[in-house]
Order: C-alpha cells, then structure tokens, then sequence
C-alpha cells in the first residue's frame, strides 16, 4: 500500500473516533483524498429517526465537495473488525462523485484491499442515463 494511501485510512481511523453512532454502536470512519493530496474526513452520524442516518462515507465526500474539492482519487474506509463495504446508498453516491476512485477497505491485518465504484456497483444509475 502506498504511502499516501496509508495516510489516508490513518485518517479514516482517526474519523472514526468522531462517529456519532449511540444506537448502533458502530463506528465508521471515512477518508476522501484528491488529486492535489487533500484530504477530508466523515464519520457516521445517527439519529433517533433511524432512516435520518448519514453513513461515514457520504459525510466525508459531502464534506469535500463542499469544501471545493475536485478530483477525488480515492476513499478510505475504516472500521473496527475490518472488510466492510461502503452500503448501496454510499455506492451510488460515490459512483456520482468519485468515478474512477479507489475505494480503500481496512481489514484485520492492518492491509487495506482497494475495489472500483463500478465493480461495487455494476449498472449504476448515472448523468449518462439522464440523456436516455
Ligand atoms: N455505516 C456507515 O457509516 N458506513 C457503512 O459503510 C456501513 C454502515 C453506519 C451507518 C450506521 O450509523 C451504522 O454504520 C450501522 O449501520
């Protein structure tokens, strides 16, 4: 794993301790880095109107886009046990706004295992399906 990217879900760790999370006890944290080697954080964050949660992953990205980030290369995401994968609603987001990122997943052994938005969501809807 490259550097940069140990960095980055060293990040995603540390997001992680940020996780607002009092029902589910599960902590998420999440990492985006950009071309120019930004980088912003997300954590999950619940709400007793259980559907109003918002997972790690979209909160770090939303939280680079709204900063003016462009040119997301990549997103980490960290959890305690490890090998888990960013949920349908966070697929299709990242899809939207980070393509061509690798999406970083820790796991046990303290190595992260890097997937494509487009294998994680095969046939996604996009902009491309908007011109149909
Ligand atoms: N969660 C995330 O933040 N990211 C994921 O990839 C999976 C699930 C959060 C949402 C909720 O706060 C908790 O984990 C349990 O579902």
């Amino acid at each position: 794993m490259k550097k940069q990217y140990e960095e980055l879900m060293s990040a995603a760790k540390s997001a992680a301790k940020n996780a607002y999370a009092p029902y589910s006890r599960f902590q998420v944290g999440s990492a985006v880095l950009t071309k120019a080697g930004k980088i912003f954080i997300g954590a999950n964050v619940e709400n007793a109107s259980f559907s109003l949660t918002n997972c790690a992953e979209r909160a770090a990205l939303q939280n680079a886009v709204s900063n003016g980030a462009k040119n997301i290369t990549a997103i980490a995401v960290w959890t305690k046990s490890g090998g888990v994968f960013p949920c349908g609603a966070c697929r299709q987001v990242i899809l939207e706004l980070a393509p061509n990122a690798d999406i970083l997943i820790n796991n046990k052994t303290g190595d992260s295992k890097i997937f494509k938005p487009s294998k994680l969501l095969a046939s996604g809807f996009s902009k491309e399906d908007l011109k149909k």
